[in-house]
């Protein structure tokens, strides 16, 4: 089972995926494309690291987005990617890629969707003064944070938190869930009915 990773930033949910697949927590899967849209981003050196294919590419270097997503489809063709997983990407997508893979490109959003869609979620999430957040994953259409979600999990703020602790709660939550997600939909667990996501037992 063949993924790609699509980030921009650190990559730190990228590096618990490679470890989790090397470890054999997500079943039979390779992490075989990092996907990343700014060639100077910590992930770019982590893919090298573990040795992971990279295709890289700088957005305004393109009319349109569906130029280099046009590129991208290619290489994931080229990689035969089963999944793909944004963990970080800071990019809408077109429907160059959301329509051959719809059903096949999950996202994590750290926030408990449909609350705080978009930009610094968590922040969003502390100053609005919530007593529950947490994590989403979801699958992905063209919109922000919008597609159906697949799993969630809780993160309640505890008495002592600051938004730095919470936010490492949070992140610590990402690790667990993101790999399990990836883990189900590698042994075909996942069933993607229209809106409606079911995990078969
Ligand atoms: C994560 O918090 C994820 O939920 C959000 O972007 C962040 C990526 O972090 N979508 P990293 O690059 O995986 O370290």
């Amino acid at each position: 089972y063949r993924i790609a990773v699509f980030a921009s930033g650190q990559g730190s949910n990228f590096q618990a995926l490679v470890e989790s697949s090397r470890a054999g927590k997500l079943g039979s899967t390779e992490i075989v494309l990092l996907v990343c849209d700014k060639p100077q981003a910590p992930v770019v050196e982590r893919a090298r690291q573990a040795g992971v294919d990279t295709f890289l590419f700088t957005p305004k270097g393109y009319a349109r987005r569906e130029d280099y997503e046009a590129e991208i489809v290619a290489e994931l063709e080229k990689h035969q990617v089963d999944l793909i997983v944004l963990a970080g990407y800071m990019r809408l997508l077109t429907s160059v890629l959301v329509e051959p893979y719809a059903g096949k490109m999950i996202n994590i959003h750290p926030s408990l969707l449909p609350a705080f869609p978009g930009k610094d979620a968590i922040g969003q999430a502390w100053e609005y003064g919530v007593k529950v957040t947490g994590v989403t994953v979801h699958l992905v259409d063209g919109g922000m944070d919008t597609g159906t979600v697949v799993a969630q999990e809780a993160v309640p703020l505890l008495p002592d938190d600051d938004i730095q602790t919470l936010e490492d709660r949070i992140h610590q939550a990402e690790k667990r869930l993101y790999p399990q997600v990836v883990s189900w939909f590698a042994s075909g667990r996942v069933i993607v009915e229209g809106r409606k996501v079911t995990v078969r037992q």
